[in-house]
């Protein structure tokens, strides 16, 4: 041992920090240690051994679970999510979020202080070392003999909220500080991790560059919603102009700026450099729309593309899809069994279906006559230029092709200045990605290269050109077709998990008169 610490700080002064504190964690966690291959080149290696075997000793549960060292001495850490048992025996099912199962503990009450065991009631949080046993219950594999517990942190029973099963999902929205612990919750956030991941992944694979566009833009010219304000005006007492209106010369940027509804803009300026680009960031829109598709504040994908047209637009948009469900279905497979128990038996087979099945690709004139034909009373009535609401969406993939479908060339008049115009005059080259149960999931077009059509569009729109002069420049120099798409995280994962209501697949959920947490 006492070798073992002057090998250490040899290691501390060649390698800093990193390995004085594997070996101070060593030192913690009272671990032999024999370093007989000498001082210097040899030490690293010897001392990853050992942090391995610390690594070992603090598994998390998911790891535990899958472990068959029966006999061997583990610690685990985690919050209790049940007890049950008598005075000589208590078995508690632990969770430390790595999975959807709990470890059981199993304890034996003689060999423990009364006042310790007592803490250990729901919602506490313990750290508990023991011996992994192979387990004679059904329901577990493995489980734990506890030889020490420590509590970390109490929960007292008469007001922790989630004592019982079967909370509501509109009372667990009033308590997102702790519906992370539910397995609901767990499985959904396991989700949106794994299919961040993936995103980034499918776009490295495939050579797109990740581009960071700004959150704060003094732009609002995209027209997808309404925008948030930003500013740092006191707003009772803002300096004004002499017509009495705001002077936001005075403000911080100098400025007016809002909170960016969608990265497109600047996404082209990317892909008109690097050719693919992807960026996938928070956005804001601050209309008032309380449905279960809407957010305030949710997360967008948009991939930008130069040399795409519409097709391969398309093509992109549904291999993208159908690579993420396939790797929801390859990583998550615990968490969406749990999930397809408790909420929706019909999920796993709707996502294979949709990766099996290509997508139907129809104009937006075929969709209104088929709407027109279908003989069924939509709440919003269907007419040539009116804009697709969520009904119309639905009965078209639900009903009509059964299968997500691709709608593309739709009225000039209904879609953003930046869509490239079709020959006819009337429509544009946008598309909209339609899937069971959601609707719109992508919104995206090729993009207007030319800069005549565009400024053109932008003039009849009133939209003001003197803020858009760096876009507009794209096609002044260098102009090139181009494509992207946006599609919304939220609506994915809302998909993936077969949750009905967007604000339960966000950790907290931002929507009209609610901003807490
Ligand atoms: O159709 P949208 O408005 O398209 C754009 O913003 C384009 N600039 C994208 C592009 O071409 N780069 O939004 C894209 C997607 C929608 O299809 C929907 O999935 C999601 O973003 N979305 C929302 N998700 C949650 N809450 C909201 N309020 C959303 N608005 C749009
Ligand atoms: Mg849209």
């Amino acid at each position: 041992m006492i070798k073992y610490i002057k090998i250490g700080i040899t290691n501390y002064r060649t390698h800093g920090a990193f390995y004085g504190n594997i070996i101070h964690l060593v030192i913690l966690a009272g671990l032999k240690f024999n370093c007989s291959g000498g001082i210097g080149r040899n030490c690293p290696k010897i001392l990853n051994l050992h942090f391995q075997h610390l690594l070992f000793s603090m598994m998390r549960i998911k790891e535990l679970l899958m472990s068959r060292d029966f006999e061997s001495r583990v610690e685990v850490r985690g919050w209790v999510r049940t007890r049950r048992g008598n005075k000589s025996i208590a078995f508690v099912a632990l969770n430390d979020g790595s999975v959807i199962h709990n470890i059981q503990i199993v304890i034996d009450m003689t060999k423990f202080d009364e006042e310790v065991i007592k803490k250990v009631t729901t919602g506490s949080c313990i750290r508990v070392t023991g011996k992994l046993t192979a387990s004679p219950g059904k329901e577990q594999h493995v489980e734990i003999h506890a030889e020490s517990i420590q509590v970390f942190g109490t929960a007292d029973p008469d007001s922790y909220p989630l004592q019982k099963k079967g909370h509501t999902l509109e009372f667990l929205r009033e308590i997102a500080h702790l519906r992370p612990r539910t397995n609901t919750f767990g499985a959904i956030f396991r989700i949106r991790h794994a299919l961040s991941f993936a995103i980034h992944k499918y776009f490295n694979d495939n050579g797109f560059y990740y581009l960071h566009t700004p959150i704060i833009t003094g732009s609002d010219a995209e027209g997808a919603g309404e925008m948030f304000r930003v500013t740092t005006l006191n707003a009772a007492d803002p300096p004004l102009n002499e017509d009495g209106s705001v002077n936001y010369a005075e403000d911080f940027f100098g400025r007016p700026t809002n909170l960016t509804v969608s990265g497109q803009l600047e996404g082209e300026l990317g892909a008109l450099a690097l050719s693919n680009i992807y960026t996938f960031g928070p956005t804001f829109r601050a209309e008032n729309s309380n449905t279960p598709r809407h957010l305030a504040e949710f997360w967008m994908i948009e991939p930008e593309m130069a040399f795409y047209e519409i097709q391969d637009n398309m093509n992109l948009a549904e291999d993208f899809l159908k690579y993420l469900l396939r790797y929801a279905l390859d990583h998550c497979k615990d968490d969406l069994e749990f999930l397809s128990g408790m909420y929706d038996n019909e999920l796993i087979g709707r996502l294979n279906f949709v990766i099996g099945n290509q997508f139907e690709r129809i104009t937006y004139t075929s969709a209104i006559d088929i709407l027109l034909q279908s003989g069924e009373e939509f709440e919003f009535p269907v007419s040539w230029g009116v804009d697709l609401q969520t009904e119309h969406e639905r009965f078209l993939v639900e009903r009509y092709y059964k299968r997500p479908v691709i709608v593309t060339d739709y009225p000039l008049e209904i879609k953003a200045f930046y869509m490239k115009q079709n020959d006819d005059g009337k429509t544009v080259r946008g598309m909209d990605v339609l899937f069971p149960k959601i609707g719109e999931i992508i919104g995206g077009s090729q993009r207007e290269e030319s800069y005549e059509k565009l400024t053109r569009r932008i003039r009849d729109l009133k939209i003001p050109e003197k803020e858009l002069w760096w876009y507009i420049e794209t096609r002044i120099f260098g102009s090139a077709p181009h494509s992207g798409f946006g599609l919304g995280f939220e609506r994915l994962i809302l998909f993936i998990t077969g949750m009905s209501n967007i604000r339960d697949v966000i950790p907290f959920p931002r929507f009209p008169k609610n901003a807490d947490f």
